[in-house]
């Protein structure tokens, strides 16, 4: 099973109060670089709460420590402030930008790519006292 198929359910069994968190994890991943990428929406009336900010914490510490991942990278909308400052709280850095890259509502817009090595999370998140949250019974 792929790794974020892998992390969904586990982030619901392992964290009920998560399970509003609509996450869509590592939906691009080169496991040999050692990269993924990721997307995350939280339903609008759950906003603001560190869930967010846990999940993304938790889907780290997984790919990092369970799968070996080196980095990982977003892709944001330049417009999307809110979640440019959600990633820079977390540590991500920006890398680049992706002019004109998608284009609808009649125009184009640029995607702001974000990332953050495994070195530079283990800062902040050290994964000494990490437990698994891959529930043993789960095929991966
Ligand atoms: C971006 C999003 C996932 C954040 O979810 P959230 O659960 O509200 O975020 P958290 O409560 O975990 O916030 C963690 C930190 O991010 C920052 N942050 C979150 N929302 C913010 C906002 N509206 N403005 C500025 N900073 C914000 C804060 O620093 C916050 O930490 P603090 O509360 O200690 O200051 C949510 O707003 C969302 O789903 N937006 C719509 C979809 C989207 O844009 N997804 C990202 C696509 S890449």
């Amino acid at each position: 099973m792929p790794a974020g198929r892998a992390f969904g359910p586990a982030l619901g069994r392992t964290r009920p109060a998560l399970r509003q968190t609509r996450t869509r994890a590592s939906h691009h991943a080169d496991p040999h670089a050692g990269w993924f990428e990721y997307g995350i929406t939280v339903g609008a009336g759950h906003r603001g709460k560190g869930d967010a900010a846990e999940a993304v914490v938790m889907l780290l510490r997984f790919m990092i420590a369970e799968r070996r991942c080196h980095t990982c990278q977003t892709r944001i909308f330049a417009e999307n402030e809110t979640s440019l400052a959600f990633h820079r709280r977390l540590g991500f850095v920006e890398e680049g930008r992706l002019r004109d890259h998608v284009f609808f509502a009649g125009r184009y817009h640029d995607l702001v790519v974000t990332g953050m090595l495994a070195d530079e999370f283990a800062e902040q998140h050290p994964v000494s006292g990490y437990r698994s949250c891959v529930p043993d019974t789960l095929s991966v």
